[in-house]
């Protein structure tokens, strides 16, 4: 699929801010830091269509990107950043679970995994919330360039096995770097094979 238009659409606190439009939507979530918006630039072409930060907690809001005009990229903050006061982060976590359990729109989440890290509890818990939730997703691992081929597929069997403890079917994965440029074309085309069954 080729990006042909993408543009910032609108920002919201909360679910029953998003667009009342019927577009389908995917979105990007995981751990503070782990690349979530770095990714969107990179998959649309863009340099400063999502904010990016070396400092976790940079994204704090809902935001939805219009993607040729007929479907959205939505970046939400990061879960478990620890430097958050404990009200902040309740209030970020309520606006991400009240997003997944209402959001209509969403076709599918896209969970973002730092490939340096073994499973983390946080990620797990979360993969088994939207799995318990009913919500369709993938998981894309990112920071690839920081680790060689073979520390990466080491990286992925260790997950697999994780994985596999408590689903018979694993999730669909991608790997990505978005300094290098990688994982685009993979995770394009699989937004464009569930575009084309819905739109
Ligand atoms: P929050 O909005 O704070 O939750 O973070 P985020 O998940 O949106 O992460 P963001 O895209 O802002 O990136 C965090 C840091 O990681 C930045 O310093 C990026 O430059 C860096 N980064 C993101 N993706 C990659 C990657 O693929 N490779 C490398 N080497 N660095 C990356
Ligand atoms: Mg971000």
């Amino acid at each position: 699929m080729q990006i042909k238009s993408a543009k910032f659409y609108i920002s919201s606190q909360k679910e029953k801010d998003c667009p009342k439009t019927i577009m389908p939507e995917y979105a990007f979530i995981g751990r503070s830091n782990v690349g979530k918006s770095s990714l969107i630039n990179m998959i649309t072409n863009q340099k400063k269509l999502a904010k990016t930060s070396s400092t976790p907690g940079k994204t704090q809001l809902i935001n939805h990107f219009l993607i040729n005009n007929s479907w959205y990229i939505v970046d939400l903050p990061g879960y478990g950043y620890a430097k958050t006061s404990k009200s902040n982060k309740k209030h970020f976590q309520k606006s991400i679970t009240e997003y997944f359990k209402k959001r209509r729109q969403l076709v599918s989440a896209f969970i973002l995994i730092d490939i340096r890290h073994s499973p983390l509890k946080i990620d797990l818990e979360f993969i088994l919330w939207l799995a318990t939730n009913k919500i369709p997703f993938s998981i894309i691992f990112t920071k690839t360039d920081k680790i060689s081929k073979i520390e990466i597929d080491n990286k992925l069997l260790n997950y697999k096995k994780e994985l596999e403890k408590d689903w018979e079917i694993l999730p669909d994965f991608f790997i990505s770097s978005s300094k290098k440029y990688t994982g685009k074309e993979d995770i394009l085309n699989y937004i464009d094979k569930i575009n084309q069954s819905i739109i």
